[in-house]
C-alpha cells in the first residue's frame, strides 16, 4: 500500500453481509493500536532523522496520516504490509490544508507536532464528528500555555509563536487528544512543561515511549501528571506500536456475543482489565495468558450497569459493543457514556433487528431479548460499525451493513479475521454506488 493512494473508501458502496448465528471459535492476533499509531505518525516529524515504524495497522486512517506526510514532502516506503520507514526531514512548510485533513478527526496532531517542530503550524480545524459536540480548546488552551498565539482563519487552526517555553497545563477534563497534542508541542519547548489531569490511556504512554525512544525527556505517561523536559533535537528510532486495546475488546464481546470460544492474541492483558472485568460480570469466561486471552461462555448473560470513564475505566470506545452484548443479556442493563453526547445513533439500527432500548441523553435502558433478527442496516460511525457487525453475527437471519467505510478507518482486514474464527461474512462491492458523505 503506498502512502500516495490512500483511499478512505468514502466514495464506493460497499457492504458487509453476514449470516448470523454461528459460534466463533479458534484463533485471532490483533494488529497495531489505531489510536496510538495515528499520534505517532505525526510525532515523526519532530525527528531530525527518518523513523521506522513497526506493528503499523493496515487502516484507513494511517494510510490517510502517511498520504499526509507524503503531500507534505516526506518519505514513506513501506518495509513490509505493517512496517514502515519515514523520513519527514523534507518538510519545510507547516501547513495541512482542509483537502487532507478533512478525513480524519486526528489529523489535529499534526498542530501539536508541526507546532513543535516549526514553532508554527496551520491545520484545518477537524470536522465535526457523529459522537457530539467535539470542541478543541483544550488544544489551543495547552499551546497558548507553551507561548503560542492560536486564531481560526476560515476553517483553519492558525497557530504562531516566537518559541515555545516550558509552562504548567491543567486540563478541564480529561482529554486524550489534547494530552497528545500538549506533549507534541512541548518535547523541543524552552524549560519543563507538567501536565496536570492527563489522559492515562494506553495509547498516551505508547506516545511518549515512542518520544523517548528518539531522545524526547517525558516522566510520568500514564499517570495523571507528565512531566516534559524540553531537548534541543530528537534522533530517529526504530519502534513497534503496542496491541489495539479496542480491537481486542470487539472481538471479545464477539466471541462472547455468539457464545463463542476464542483466543484473542497479540494483546497486553493489563490494557483489558476494564473490558475484562466487566465480561466477567455479565457472565463471559476470561481466561489470561501472558500475551492472549480467552473468551468462552458456558450459561447465560446476564445484566449489567456501565460507565464509560477515561482509563483506566471502561472505554467509551466500547460502549457501542457492550451495549450489543446486552441486549442478549437477561434483565435490564443501564448504559451511561461519561465521555461524549451523543454516542447511541446505533441504537436506531439495532431496533431494526429486535433490539429493545430506550435513550435519554447519555444514558440508554437495554431490555435484553432473547435474540436480534437480521435486517439492512448503516454504520453510523466507526465503534458503533463494529457494534453493528457484533449484533449481525449473534442474530438469526442475514444482516447487511452500508458505510463500512467508517469500520475501516479502525480495523484491518475485520471480515477475513472474523470469517478465520468461523463467522460466516463477505464484504460486497456495489459498483458505481456511491456512499453517503459522512463527517468522520
Ligand atoms: C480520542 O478522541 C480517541 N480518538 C477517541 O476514539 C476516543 O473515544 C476518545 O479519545 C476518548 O478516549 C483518537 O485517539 C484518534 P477526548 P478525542 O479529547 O481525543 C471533550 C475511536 O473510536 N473535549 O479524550 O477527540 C470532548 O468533547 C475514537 O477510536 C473538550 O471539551 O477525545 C469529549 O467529551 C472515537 N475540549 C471529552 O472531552 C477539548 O479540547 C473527551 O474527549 C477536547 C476534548
Amino acid at each position: 500500500m503506498s502512502a500516495a493512494s490512500a483511499d478512505t473508501g468514502e466514495n464506493t458502496l460497499e457492504k458487509f453481509i453476514i449470516k448470523g448465528g454461528r459460534k466463533l471459535h479458534g484463533e485471532v492476533e490483533i494488529s497495531g493500536a489505531k489510536n496510538a499509531v495515528v499520534a505517532i505518525i505525526p510525532a515523526v516529524i519532530l525527528s531530525d532523522e527518518p523513523c521506522v515504524l513497526e506493528n503499523v495497522p493496515n487502516i484507513s486512517d494511517v494510510s490517510i496520516s502517511l498520504r499526509i506526510l507524503y503531500e507534505m514532502g516526506a518519505s514513506v516506503i513501506f518495509l513490509d504490509k505493517h512496517t514502515v520507514r519515514i523520513d519527514a526531514t523534507g518538510i519545510t512548510d507547516p501547513i495541512v490544508p482542509y483537502e487532507m485533513a478533512k478525513h480524519m478527526r486526528a489529523s489535529y496532531y499534526f498542530l501539536g507536532t508541526l507546532l513543535g517542530k516549526f514553532g508554527r503550524a496551520r491545520v484545518s480545524m477537524p470536522g465535526g464528528c457523529d459522537l457530539g459536540d467535539r470542541p478543541i480548546d483544550q488544544h489551543l488552551k495547552a499551546f497558548a500555555a507553551l507561548g503560542a498565539t492560536c486564531t481560526i482563519d476560515r476553517g483553519m487552526v492558525d497557530i504562531q509563536s516566537e518559541g515555545l517555553y516550558g509552562t504548567q497545563i491543567y486540563f478541564d477534563m480529561v482529554t486524550v487528544g489534547a494530552t497528545i497534542n500538549a506533549m507534541l508541542a512541548a518535547v523541543k519547548a524552552t524549560g519543563m512543561t507538567v501536565i496536570e489531569n492527563a489522559a492515562k490511556e494506553p495509547h498516551i504512554v505508547d506516545l511518549a515511549n515512542f518520544l523517548n525512544s528518539m531522545g524526547a525527556d517525558i516522566m510520568g505517561a500514564g499517570t495523571d501528571v507528565i512531566k516534559i523536559k524540553g531537548v534541543k533535537r530528537l534522533k530517529g528510532a526504530a519502534y513497534a506500536v503496542i496491541p489495539d486495546q479496542i480491537e481486542a475488546g470487539t472481538f471479545m464481546v464477539a466471541a462472547a456475543a455468539t457464545q463463542g470460544n476464542v483466543l484473542i492474541k497479540n494483546v497486553i492483558p493489563k490494557h483489558l482489565e476494564s473490558i475484562t472485568a466487566k465480561l466477567a460480570k455479565i457472565g463471559v469466561n476470561v481466561e489470561e495468558f501472558d500475551e492472549s486471552i480467552r473468551i468462552s461462555v458456558d450459561g447465560p448473560l446476564v445484566k449489567a450497569s456501565v460507565k464509560t470513564m477515561p482509563h483506566p475505566g471502561f472505554p467509551t470506545d466500547m460502549q457501542p459493543q457492550i451495549s450489543t452484548l446486552l441486549c442478549l443479556a437477561e434483565g435490564t442493563s443501564i448504559v451511561t457514556d461519561g465521555i461524549f453526547d451523543n454516542r447511541f445513533r446505533y441504537v436506531n439500527e439495532l431496533r431494526r433487528m429486535g433490539a429493545d432500548i430506550s435513550v435519554d441523553g447519555k444514558v440508554a435502558v437495554i431490555e435484553g431479548v432473547g435474540q436480534l433478527m437480521g435486517a439492512p442496516v448503516t454504520a453510523p460511525d466507526l465503534r458503533a460499525g463494529a457494534a453493528l457487525v457484533i449484533a449481525g453475527l449473534a442474530a438469526k437471519g442475514v444482516t447487511e451493513i452500508e458505510d463500512i467505510y467508517h469500520i475501516e478507518r479502525g480495523y484491518e482486514n475485520f471480515e477475513e479475521k472474523l470469517r478465520g474464527i468461523g463467522a460466516d461474512i463477505i464484504k460486497k462491492t456495489v459498483p458505481g454506488a456511491a456512499a453517503r458523505k459522512a463527517v468522520v
